[in-house]
């Protein structure tokens, strides 16, 4: 049964599973499944095969129960097989080692056999596991549907500062562990494998924000939450830490359905957890010993905000790929300009924006005589062209507007517009591309919309080179700058996605991406800006940044797929739109961030910066970007002379 209703939230993270810590032999796992259902847990992760077993020529495999003891959709839907804890793939005991490898085969083979949707491999014993790595390997490749969730402790452990003199004289510090570093080595080993998860066992004791931080990036299906991580509240009830909520809250959010496991600490299973009414008595024997553990965690999820609308909206679009738009060299669809045009935010940006250049090109006595020309360029179906009218109306300001547009499709819906409002004498429509429109007149202010996720990436630099020949020498652009952005990010799903293509060229190209299973791992810097307009004869519109970005200290290593690329454009004066994450506009949904993947993920450790090279480049037809990291390691340049994306001019 769901955790509860949490408007918009279709996702697994609404489930929560029970970890069976025995062993159910025969009959007593159905019994033990209708238990927990019955006790609002969906799932159990369950032992599949008899601990006890080890293998033997011609033994029969001590399954927990015969195939049909449970229906099909009750073995996929409710069962997560738990492979024996004792395998131990890189023992130094070479039987141990060999039965391990036997058993671990023989209980994948038999989960396949009952379709289970995914299967939990224990934890590495120690940090090398080529060996464990290897034979899951393996079976990856047989795998057809079923996922493997490699459980990992949620650990990360420093010698405290004043623990450190101590520490190196009694060799603590060869305690320190950073389990991300054991997930990391195995699924390298195991080439990224999409089937490859993580189960995460959520302790007492939590690592830093930034260390955890790194999860959100990684394939992780299911958090175990340890009874012995909850904490007792004043009434006597199961609660957790405001950093475990936190975390929780997280896991929610990443689609991280909670298992829980451990024996029950306490003992008040018979009452309703938030019912607060502890007299109330139900019937103490059906109750599992650890609903009010599942009692909190639901509450914890029915707690949060619901998802917001147009979250809603996007929920499809979070880590799919997306080829950036082509402006310029294409003709946007009618359904694109409706998708821009719903966006109020926006325009409203824009008006306010016009609004405060309008004031300032004419004064208060100026306004009965004298006439602002302004141009949209790029006028798209007319969205600037209501916002420069309502400008001009909000003000006080006479205009004169010239609405130009390459898209003679986009200029037919112009046209009809200017009509249907009366706007025959305020507007003229020019059917052109601006880079080569000859203008009767010059403009006072130029108003334009170019821009992409990466700001300059939808060539709005070369257009409005083009459209300021146009411009009076004292004459506004809005927009009269825009930068990008990059911050570096862990993204093993998006990373994955583009593997699926099998070939180089789907790693040399930027995608536009809602983000969402991603780790964020250092503050955005800015790479590109462009200002407009730009009066210097030799300006051109390449451009190379080098960048160096710190990770901090507390999040120990980490795993770099790409980086998140971001704009910020200033509109006018103090009016600005964008979507760099700290200064974002807020409920401005137009743009998705944009994506510059690596071909092979870079391997950062503790302390070391991460040197990154972008280049815009320009040639005659195409304008492209190129991207490198040098440090800590050195990847390829990508996309080399635009051999793989670019943009038409
Ligand atoms: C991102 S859309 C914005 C449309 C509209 N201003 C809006 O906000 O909904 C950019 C528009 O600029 C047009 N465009 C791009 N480059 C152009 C050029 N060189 N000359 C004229 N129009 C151009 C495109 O056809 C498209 O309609």
């Amino acid at each position: 049964m769901p955790l509860g209703q949490r408007a918009g939230d279709k996702s697994d993270s609404r489930y929560c599973g029970v970890e069976v810590l025995d062993f159910p032999a025969g009959e007593e796992l159905p019994a033990v499944l209708s238990h927990s259902l019955s006790s609002a847990f969906d799932f159990l992760l369950a032992p599949l095969v008899d601990p006890d077993y080890r293998p033997s020529p011609g033994a029969v495999l001590p399954v927990a129960a015969s195939d049909l003891v449970l229906g099909p959709s009750q073995w996929s839907s409710h069962i997560v097989g738990k492979i024996s804890e004792w395998i131990d793939l890189d023992s130094e005991d070479e039987q141990l080692r060999l039965d391990s490898e036997v058993t671990l085969k023989q209980e994948i083979a038999w989960a396949s056999h009952l379709s289970l949707q995914a299967c939990v491999l224990p934890p590495p014993k120690r940090s090398s596991c080529a060996n464990y790595a290897r034979v899951v390997n393996h079976i990856l490749q047989g795998l057809t549907n079923m996922h493997l969730w490699l459980r990992i402790p949620l650990e990360k452990s420093e010698p405290m500062d004043e623990d450190h003199d101590e520490a190196k004289s009694s060799s603590i510090m060869s305690d320190t562990v950073d389990s991300w570093e054991w997930w990391n080595s195995f699924r390298l080993l195991c080439e990224h494998s999409s089937q490859l998860c993580v189960a995460l066992d959520v302790l007492s004791t939590l690592p830093s924000m930034n260390s955890l931080g790194r999860w959100f990036g990684e394939p992780v299906r299911a958090a175990i939450i340890q009874t012995n991580a909850f904490l007792t509240n004043a009434r006597g009830y199961p609660c957790l830490s405001k950093r475990h909520q936190k975390l929780l809250t997280g896991f929610f959010n990443h689609s991280v359905q909670v298992i829980i496991s451990g024996k029950s600490n306490h003992n008040v299973s018979q009452v309703g957890v938030l019912s607060g009414d502890e007299n109330h008595t139900e019937d103490t024997a059906v109750r599992h010993a650890l609903s009010p553990y599942l009692d909190y965690i639901a509450y914890i999820y029915q707690r949060m905000d619901p998802l917001p609308e147009q979250e809603r909206f996007e929920i499809n679009y979070r880590d799919f790929l997306q080829s950036p738009l082509q402006p310029l060299m294409d003709n946007l669809e009618a359904q694109t300009y409706e998708t821009f045009e719903k966006d109020t935010v926006k325009y409203t940006q824009y008006q306010r924006a016009i609004a405060k250049a309008l004031v300032d090109r004419v004064s208060d006595d100026e306004v009965s005589t004298t006439k602002t020309v302004l141009m949209v360029v790029g006028a798209g179906r007319g969205p600037l062209v209501r916002a420069s009218l309502q400008a001009a109306e909000e003000t006080g300001r006479k205009l004169k507007v010239y609405a130009v547009e390459k898209n003679p499709n986009a200029v037919i819906t112009l046209h009809s517009l200017i009509k249907l409002e009366g706007w025959e004498s305020l507007v003229t429509i020019i059917s052109s591309d601006m880079r080569c429109w000859d203008a009767p007149e010059k403009a006072d202010i130029l108003v334009s919309e170019l821009l992409g996720s990466f700001g300059d990436n939808e060539l709005s630099p070369e257009c409005l080179d083009g459209a300021q020949r146009f411009l009076k020498p004292d004459g506004i652009s809005i927009p009269s700058s825009y930068t990008s952005f990059i911050e570096p990010i862990t993204a093993s799903k998006l990373h994955n996605d583009i593997k699926a293509h099998k070939d180089i060229a789907h790693f040399e190209t930027a995608y536009v991406v809602k983000l969402h299973r991603v780790a964020r791992l250092a503050p955005t810097q800015s790479v590109f800006t462009f200002d407009h307009p730009n009066p210097s004869p030799n300006a051109n519109n390449q451009r190379y940044t080098k960048l160096k970005f710190e990770i901090p200290a507390d999040t120990g290593s980490c795993l770099v797929h790409g980086f998140a690329g971001y704009f910020d454009a200033v509109l006018y004066k103090d009016v600005h739109l964008g979507i760099e994450p700290n200064t974002a506009t807020p409920n401005m949904f137009s743009w998705f961030p944009i994506f510059f993947p690596l071909r092979k993920p870079i391997h950062v450790p503790l302390k070391s910066p991460i040197e990154v090279h972008f280049w815009r480049c320009c040639a005659a037809t195409k304008v492209w970007y190129e991207w490198a990291v040098t440090a800590p390691s050195p990847s390829p340049i990508h996309n080399s002379n635009g051999r793989s994306y670019w943009v038409g001019l």
